[in-house]
């Protein structure tokens, strides 16, 4: 099992401590997103196993909990325009990285071993400089034995404030973490990888929960009042349904940047679908005194209660509906007409016939892949022929393209699989342009988007210089393949 090997090559990478890919010389600095006089907060961090009751009271702990700071769902909040210097140590018994999600942050603050930086060794330390340009819900998880270490907790939130928001006037904030556990009837962890998983939709949960409680939570907030959702798939293979039982819903953020309000009640089947590692912040109008708004995931046969407003009468009359505008992004557009187009096709391994010669041995990155403990035991997939070492192909493709600095892309992503697959760009926010699949959504700004069978999506970009990973975030596809890199200079 990849947490095993993880654990077994714990000393093994160590020997790469020294690695720095700023050695290599030929990789320029990523252009700095926040101005150097920004503000500074230092945020010590930790990531060490721990015992959480999972499966409700009275029913045996878990072992072996991996928490950052000791609190299993830690929150980080901090303004816009702060820049987060993160002292990070591994406390766990196998190395891990910080990967900041759709942050956009210097290449080499990006926490991916062996493209950005070597894996913490146990007892390692590290850190992370972390500017916050942009506001929104975002978290931070490992980018070694990804599927191992988040399945059993190991993730964070982090929510920027936008201090503009504050204008809009909601009563309330409630945030829902969709992440389910994998365990058996005794509390104990079950693998999270499985090779009939990792080749199909992915190994699911054995128990469903919301915000780490399987049951959901029943929130008050103030009758005829506005209420600010904030979802996250924090789950390594589920895709959700989002929908709620109101007309008064409104979709205003994608993965924390702002869109013209999107009634739900305007979307295909009345709901916004996420898979994993995305985000999206719903605007509720909640109803009179003593009535419900109940929001479920509609993708499972019985729809699945991830949570319930209660509308208590705090004195607030009933006004018409009008879903909130958040303050336009701040993101670098792409420029749409002058980009060059690359087509990058989602494929099962089976049908990569030729794959592109890995980066010779002697090659530092090269070098670090192998002796790095952060990728997958199995090869199931593939991005244009090409898939990320695995198993005993230790080694580190070419990149997926060389792009230029500040130029603009759009990628064209084809799944040409059976299975849904969701599409994460490091260290840059897109533009989902358009969908064949998909007529009629307005384009919007995304750092991960879902890209379903048979589907074309194009995303518009402009290209930051570092190196950034490319993959989908259902973490066994990942840990099997599904992930490229992109070398911007
Ligand atoms: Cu949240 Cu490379 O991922
Ligand atoms: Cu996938």
């Amino acid at each position: 099992m990849i947490s095993r090997r993880a654990m077994l090559l714990g000393s093994a990478a160590a020997g790469v401590a020294g690695f720095a890919p700023s050695a290599l010389g030929r990789m320029p600095v990523s252009r700095d997103t926040l101005p150097k006089s920004a503000p500074v907060r230092h945020l010590s961090l930790s990531a060490a196993e721990m015992e959480v009751a999972l499966l409700g009271p009275d029913r045996p702990k878990t072992q072996g909990f991996c928490a950052y700071n000791g609190t299993p769902f830690l929150s980080v909040r901090a303004p816009m325009g702060t820049r987060l210097l993160v002292d990070f140590e591994n406390r766990l018994p196998s190395p891990t990285t910080v990967h900041w999600h759709g942050i956009r942050v210097p290449y080499l603050s990006d926490g991916v071993s062996p493209i950005t930086q070597a894996p913490v060794p146990t007892g390692g330390r590290f850190s992370y400089d972390v500017p916050l340009p942009d506001p929104g819900l975002y978290f931070f998880h490992p980018h070694c034995d990804e599927t191992g270490q988040v399945g059993r907790g190991l993730f964070a939130l982090l929510i920027v404030d936008d201090p503009a928001d504050a204008r809009l006037g909601f009563d309330l904030e409630h945030i829902i973490v969709v992440k389910d556990w994998r365990l058996d009837d005794q509390g104990r962890w079950l693998p999270a990888f499985t090779d009939e998983g990792a080749s199909t939709a992915g190994t699911f949960g054995t128990v469903r929960a919301t915000n780490g409680s399987v049951t959901p939570p029943r929130v008050e907030a103030p009758a005829h009042g506005d209420v600010r959702l904030r979802v996250i798939v924090a789950d390594s293979t589920r895709t959700i349904d989002l929908g709620c039982e109101t007309e008064e819903a409104a979709l205003i953020a994608v993965d924390g940047q702002a869109l013209t309000p999107l009634p739900l009640s305007r979307l295909p089947d009345e709901i916004w679908r996420m898979g994993a590692a995305m985000r999206a912040d719903v605007h509720v109008r909640m109803p009179g005194p003593g009535e419900e708004v109940k929001v479920y995931d509609y993708r499972t046969a019985e729809p699945y209660l991830l949570t319930t407003l209660v509308a208590v009468d705090k004195g607030k009359k009933k006004t018409p509906f009008r879903p909130k505008a958040l303050p336009a992004a701040k993101v670098p557009l792409p420029d749409v007409k002058r980009a060059t187009k690359l087509d990058f096709l989602v494929q099962t391994s089976a049908g990569a016939t030729a794959i592109a010669p890995p980066l010779p041995a002697d090659d530092p990155l090269a070098k670090a892949l192998i002796d790095s403990a952060c990728v997958g035991s199995k090869t199931f997939w593939a991005i244009n022929r090409t898939s990320w070492g695995a198993g005993a192909d230790l080694r580190l493709p070419p990149p997926l393209q060389v792009l230029k600095d500040q130029e603009s892309y759009i990628l064209s992503i084809s799944n040409v699989t059976k299975h849904v697959h969701p599409m994460h760009l490091h260290g840059h926010v897109f533009r989902v342009l358009s969908s064949s699949k998909k007529p009629g959504i307005p384009p919007y700004l995304a750092d991960t988007v879902l890209v379903e069978p048979n589907e074309s999506v194009d995303i518009a970009f402009r290209a930051n210089s570092g190196n950034w990973v490319f993959h989908c975030h259902i973490l066994e596809h990942m840990d099997s393949g599904l992930m490229g890199w992109f070398r911007v200079a």
